[in-house]
């Protein structure tokens, strides 16, 4: 089959590979209907995920139709259209059963290397490095799909491959990240990066009651999109961040800052983050925590931070000293996407969303490596690439 393979800094090519087979009962294979580029594709795409290998088929944001399944599966069947969760989680395990499925004990294969870094380890990701499983991705023509009974979710026929896509993680994402939040009515909550994560975060905020959302990045056409959903913009280029919320916050701050970025923020954005930058070249620093340490300082006494955008280290310089005076609650995780996903179809179907508005790009998959590149450097009024093998 084809696929899109990863082969170093800025190496993404579309070549054949074997066809994925199923390899245990629980596994289904399903023939790749539409897929998408996510900003975590892109830490792979700059380099900064370790333990990657030549040849690794990328991609974690897949749908299609079921081809072939094990004799363990017996809720799916060939012929199933289905969107497929980035974590892939047993259902049984301690965290799964808790509803922490991105947290699941038995999908990752490399734990114990996990586990070095991090203390512990979290699920196996697809396409996502041999720290989380090294399963092969979803930007391919087919897809093994382990614990098939668990993670796929059916799609209703009503709803098209753009309007289901996202529940494979950027639309769970965003709207974990506003429910990290505790919206009860009313709140401002401040949110950096108007990616597509940070467009569904700003989407969420309003679904579930907010009342002000101050988005803030600076790439236009992202700023306007955000806009569109009704949010107030910053620019983090043309204007102090810190000094405009606390102007639109009457001197106090976001109830709760939601940071959509993650470890690579622009690097002319500030002092710390040109900073950063350095550290991170010289081998002095893991991550870039500039949009982190800004949520932190513009949050409000006992507001909450909220964490979507990845980092993978040991962060320098976080202001734990404003955290812990102010009484700050910090939420974070890669998102449980199976445990939102019944609760999100429901709100597609009932139309109080429809999650393909974040799509400017379509194109094949023979297209990927370029789009890969247009999506990173925000060219072309990219937002989000839909990829149809
Ligand atoms: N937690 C999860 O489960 C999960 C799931 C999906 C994505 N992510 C992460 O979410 C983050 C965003 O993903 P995306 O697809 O939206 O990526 P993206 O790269 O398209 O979006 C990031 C946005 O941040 C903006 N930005 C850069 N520096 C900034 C600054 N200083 N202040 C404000 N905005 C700034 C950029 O202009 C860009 O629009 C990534 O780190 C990704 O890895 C996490
Ligand atoms: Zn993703
Ligand atoms: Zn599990």
């Amino acid at each position: 089959m084809r696929a899109l393979t990863w082969h170093g800094k800025s190496d993404i090519r579309c070549e054949r590979v074997p066809d994925p087979r199923l390899e245990d009962p629980r596994d289904a294979i399903i023939k790749v209907t539409a897929c998408a580029i996510c900003g975590s594709d892109l830490h792979i795409f700059d380099g900064v995920i370790p333990e990657m290998e030549h040849g690794d088929v990328l991609g974690h944001e897949t749908m299609g139709e079921v081809v072939e399944v094990g004799p363990g599966v017996t809720n799916l069947k060939v012929g199933d259209r289905v969107v497929v969760p980035f974590t892939i989680a047993c259902g049984e395990c301690f965290f799964c059963r808790r509803g922490f499925h991105s947290a699941c004990e038995r999908s990752n294969p490399d734990r114990a290397k996990a586990s070095k870094l991090w203390g512990n380890s979290p699920a196996g990701l697809f396409g996502y490095s041999h720290l989380l499983g090294g399963y092969a991705g979803g930007q391919a023509e087919y897809l093994r799909v382990p614990y098939a009974d668990v993670g796929p979710l059916k799609v209703p026929r009503g709803l098209s491959d753009e309007q289901a896509l996202f529940l494979s993680d950027i639309f769970p994402t965003g709207y974990m990240a506003a429910e990290f939040c505790g919206i009860t009515g009313g709140e401002t909550i401040a949110v950096w990066g108007c990616g597509p994560v940070g467009q569904f975060a700003i989407r969420s905020a309003f679904l579930l009651g907010a009342e002000r959302v101050l988005a803030i990045d600076t790439v236009p056409e992202r700023l306007a999109m955000a806009r569109a959903a009704g949010a107030e913009t910053l620019d983090f280029m043309q204007e102090d961040v810190y000094d405009r919320v606390m102007e639109l916050t009457r001197g106090r701050g976001a109830d709760a800052c939601i940071d959509a970025v993650g470890t690579e923020p622009a690097t002319t954005a500030s002092f710390d983050s040109i900073l950063d930058r350095i550290k991170v070249a010289t081998f002095m620093g893991t991550d870039r925590p500039h949009v982190l340490r800004q949520a932190i300082h513009c949050c409000r006494n006992f507001g909450t931070v909220s964490v979507v955008g990845v980092y993978g280290g040991f962060l320098d310089k976080i202001p734990m000293g404003s955290a812990i005076n102010r009484g700050l609650t910090f939420r974070m995780a890669q998102t449980p996407v199976q445990r939102y996903l019944p609760l999100l179809l429901e709100r597609i179907e009932k139309g109080e969303i429809d999650p393909s508005f974040v799509v400017t790009h379509r194109a094949s998959l023979e297209d990927g490596p370029v789009l890969y590149e247009t999506f990173r450097d925000k060219r072309d009024g990219c937002i989000k690439v839909v990829l149809t093998p």
